[in-house]
């Protein structure tokens, strides 16, 4: 019996890869392949030129369609920037918002992070919200007042009522992509604490409803023992989501749920 009643998510993060057919291809195959009793949520992220195809093919599916990111203005002169309702025309009811990827390479900072949070919401849109820490951060023992520093400001002047459907994405930045995983219980640790600053700033009921997704690093060979924490309530994927058996497997993931 779950301790919880947190509906596991497993999304994925497809970046800067594929063309609009290979993207629909690969939603196709996993639309085809998702098991019908299957319980939890599934989300994919392709890419902006590839949305309105996925969208096509996931039509009436239970898969939800998220974009990787999301402008803070609704319309006007932002060359190169996406709206809230734009991303909602092409299909998306989810947008990743603040990946490292964007903070790093793109310079967002918590304050951009916040605007584009605060303009999903408005929109109706569910942000799936992405905090983590370098392995800089981490060898300085800076990894908590990191996380506590991009969550207070990710949040700053959102209700608790506006923040309900926020999902969280833990993602420590030196296991993306490295194929360095956290451990079961770095991850646990880690959202353990991310658990309690939601407390701390929403209060116990949010903080136990929230959802934490663990990113960095998941593959089909690792997503069961980080399924059986009992603070990970899914999971943002990159490299194994372009690949549909192996995505296929991470989603269909296998806890013995110890929650
Ligand atoms: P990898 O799964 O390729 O490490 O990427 C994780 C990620 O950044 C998902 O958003």
């Amino acid at each position: 019996m779950a301790a919880n009643n947190r509906t596991p998510m497993i999304a994925g993060n497809w970046k800067m890869h594929m063309t609009a057919k290979e993207a629909a291809d690969l939603a196709a195959a996993m639309r085809a392949g998702l098991d019908p009793d299957l319980k939890h949520e599934v989300l994919l992220a392709p890419t902006f030129t590839a949305l309105h195809a996925v969208n096509a093919v996931l039509g009436g599916s239970r898969i939800f369609l998220s974009s990787q990111d999301v402008a803070w203005e609704e319309k006007g002169a932002f060359t190169g920037a996406v709206s809230p309702s734009q991303i909602k025309d092409a299909g998306c009811t989810h947008a990743i918002i603040g990946h490292s990827e964007r903070r790093k390479v793109f310079l967002e900072t918590d304050e951009v992070v916040n605007k584009k949070m605060k303009a999903a919401i408005k929109a109706n849109i569910v942000p799936v919200l992405c905090i983590g820490e370098t392995l800089e951060e981490r060898e300085s023992q800076k990894t908590y007042r990191v996380l506590e520093t991009q969550l207070t400001g990710a949040f700053a002047g959102i209700t608790a009522e506006e923040a309900a459907k926020v999902v969280i994405a833990y993602e420590p930045v030196w296991a993306i992509g490295t194929g360095k995983t956290a451990t079961p219980d770095q991850a646990q640790d880690a959202h353990v604490f991310v658990r309690k600053q939601m407390e701390r700033i929403y209060g116990k009921g949010y903080a136990d409803a929230v959802r934490i997704l663990y990113g960095g690093s998941v593959k089909a060979d690792n997503i069961d023992e980080l399924m059986a924490q009992g603070d990970i309530d899914g999971a943002l994927v990159g490299g194994e989501s372009l690949k549909a058996d192996k995505f296929l497997r991470v989603i269909h993931f296998q806890a013995v749920l110890s929650k």
